[in-house]
């Protein structure tokens, strides 16, 4: 593991997934441990399972934590195997033991839009705000469902897939079409009031994102870009998406 202070970022490299999953894990852990009323932004996809697998794996008490989960798809039938409520109720909630009513999905199938998006954000206000926020980033530079041009000023809305992150999550579908096209996302100004960002990526298919977000200019056109303007991110990457830092 190699460890780089920068002025706001700090950068964990690792030999594998799991070793940067490992120590991902046990950054949060140390934050349950001194908080167990700890408030958690979580991520979905592939990149943060290594973390919750860990995370499982500790002897940490975590019914006491709020979480509130970064996005979820619009228009999925509700318990679909590919719906983030049903992915972190399989991934976080029952392995990690976390209470049910205290983990928080946005509606994927909201009667209002604007007044679902209110209420998320009123939600997380009303918890104390998010301590520690686990991204992915997108192959485009999208944290949560902010795609490129998504204004750094975004609250929770409903907002419209780039097709390269629709191709991208075919992976999780039987057909590529069967990807939504929408989903409801926390905003890039929401993500950004967490008091801690913790970013995973792994892979060599993270490495250009990885680059742009961390050393190029800090850009709506490349939403992970955002964070370089946070306090305290901490950036786990395994050696391959590390590979052009
Ligand atoms: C998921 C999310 C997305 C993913 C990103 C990377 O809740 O907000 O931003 O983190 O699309 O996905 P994976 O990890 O599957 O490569």
């Amino acid at each position: 593991m190699s460890t780089v202070e920068g002025q706001t970022v700090t950068l964990s490299i690792h030999a594998s997934p799991g070793e940067a999953g490992e120590a991902a894990a046990e950054q949060v852990a140390d934050l349950v441990r001194r908080n167990s009323a700890a408030v958690l932004g979580l991520a979905t996809g592939s990149s943060p399972l290594p973390l919750y697998e860990a995370l499982a794996k500790k002897d940490i008490d975590l019914a006491s934590v709020a979480a509130f989960a970064l996005d979820e798809y619009i228009g999925l039938p509700a318990g679909h195997e590919q719906s983030y409520a049903a992915v972190i109720r399989t991934h976080v909630i029952e392995p990690l033991g976390m209470t049910p009513a205290r983990v928080h999905i946005p509606d994927g199938n909201p009667d209002d839009e604007e007044l679902a998006g209110e209420a998320y954000e009123e939600a997380i206000v009303g918890a104390g705000g998010v301590d520690l926020q686990i991204l992915g980033i997108g192959s485009n530079g999208h944290i949560g469902f902010n795609e490129p041009g998504a204004p750094f000023s975004s609250r929770t809305r409903a907002v419209t897939l780039a097709e390269r992150t629709r191709r991208d999550n075919a992976r999780f579908f039987d057909t590529p079409d069967a990807v939504p096209t929408r989903a409801v996302t926390q905003g890039l100004a929401t993500i950004f009031e967490a008091r801690q960002l913790l970013l995973i990526a792994h892979g060599a298919g993270k490495a250009q994102a990885i680059r742009r977000a961390l050393t190029g200019p800090v850009t709506e056109d490349f939403p992970a870009s955002l964070i370089q303007h946070h306090p305290n991110v901490t950036v786990f990457l395994d050696r391959d998406a590390a590979a052009l830092l």
